[in-house]
């Protein structure tokens, strides 16, 4: 069963060929209208359930149309307008959809709920973000990067702010493309050793550096996201953003980067605050082709799930 739970965990092969199939197949309907179908349709009488536990835009909407684009055909399911939400078992519904559905996608809190998933569901399953990873949103960012600058591989890659779920699959990425990856920000928000590790033990160089300029000093690619995520407690914000404000992606921050280094962020942006405007649109922002990556990324991910 080809699940997709975490970069980490998926061999790195299928990790290349994804990447590539993406560009091939962002290539091959470049121009068209976005409701328009592929010229293949893989996904032809493929039905995928995608739920959220958790706000979304991006990965909602990339995924709902990435399947249709594919021939496929989607529900859209709120995890608290489900059973699950009401205490039926996380195995009950995974084997219940099953019957039902063809993969399930499904972004939620506990990592262990999408383990949980994946273990009882006959279907594949995919990690749309959890408290502790995001990996489709990394595949994408790493399209975007070698869209732009050709491979990553041995790129310096900067992480600027907190050691959130997207930094951890930042981290399993610099091991599993062998780039490396230097993380900026306080101590009490460091990633996971676990992370760290995974990624050293792949070859990665990793740094931990507690000055942002030293940090993005010779960065190939400079990283932030949102400085309080979906399951952090809104009371701890204050603090946070005391301890995070010095890490904030500004164009005095960006000078310190390689004149071509791109600037990336998963979005939701919150701006003037871990990014200024003036990043976010100005000449170093890849942005919304990071976001438009996602539509094709997924779809290389949904086909290597179901072998199509
Ligand atoms: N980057 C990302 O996953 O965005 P959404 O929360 O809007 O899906
Ligand atoms: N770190 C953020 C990412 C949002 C896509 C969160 O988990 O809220």
């Amino acid at each position: 069963m080809n699940h997709f739970l975490d970069i980490h965990k998926t061999d790195r092969t299928a990790l290349r060929d994804i990447v590539e199939t993406a560009k091939a197949m962002k290539a091959a309907r470049a121009g068209r209208p976005r409701g328009a179908p592929d010229d293949s349709l893989p996904l032809t009488d493929r039905m995928v359930a995608l739920i959220f536990e958790k706000p979304s835009t991006r990965t909602r909407v990339s995924f709902d149309a990435g399947v249709r684009q594919m021939g496929g055909q989607t529900m859209v399911l709120s995890g608290s307008d489900m059973q699950l939400g009401h205490g039926e078992t996380i195995a009950d519904t995974a084997r219940v959809l099953s019957r039902y559905v063809d993969l399930i996608m499904i972004r939620t809190f506990d990592e262990a709920v999408l383990e949980e998933m994946a273990e009882h569901a006959d279907v594949p399953v995919i990690n749309g973000l959890t408290d502790r990873t995001h990996p489709c949103q990394i595949m994408a960012d790493v399209m975007t990067y070698e869209e732009h600058r050709g491979p990553i591989a041995g790129r310096k890659v900067v992480w600027c702010g907190d050691g959130n779920n997207v930094c951890a699959s930042f981290l399993h990425a610099a091991g599993q493309f062998g780039f490396d990856l230097t993380f900026a920000g306080p101590v009490q928000l460091d990633p996971e050793m676990e992370f760290v590790g995974f990624a050293r033990n792949q070859g990665a160089e990793v740094t931990i550096e507690r000055d942002p300029a030293r940090a993005v000093a010779g960065a190939d690619l400079v990283v932030t996201d949102t400085w309080v995520s979906m399951h952090d407690a809104q009371s701890a914000r204050e603090r946070r953003h005391n301890m995070l404000r010095p890490y904030q992606v500004n164009a005095a921050l960006m000078a310190q980067a390689k004149p071509d280094a791109l600037f990336m962020h998963c979005l939701p942006a919150h701006r003037e605050e871990e990014v200024t405007s003036e990043v976010m649109d100005g000449p170093h922002s890849v942005v919304w082709d990071e976001a438009e990556n996602r539509l094709h990324a997924q779809k290389a991910i949904l086909r290597w799930c179901l072998g199509v």
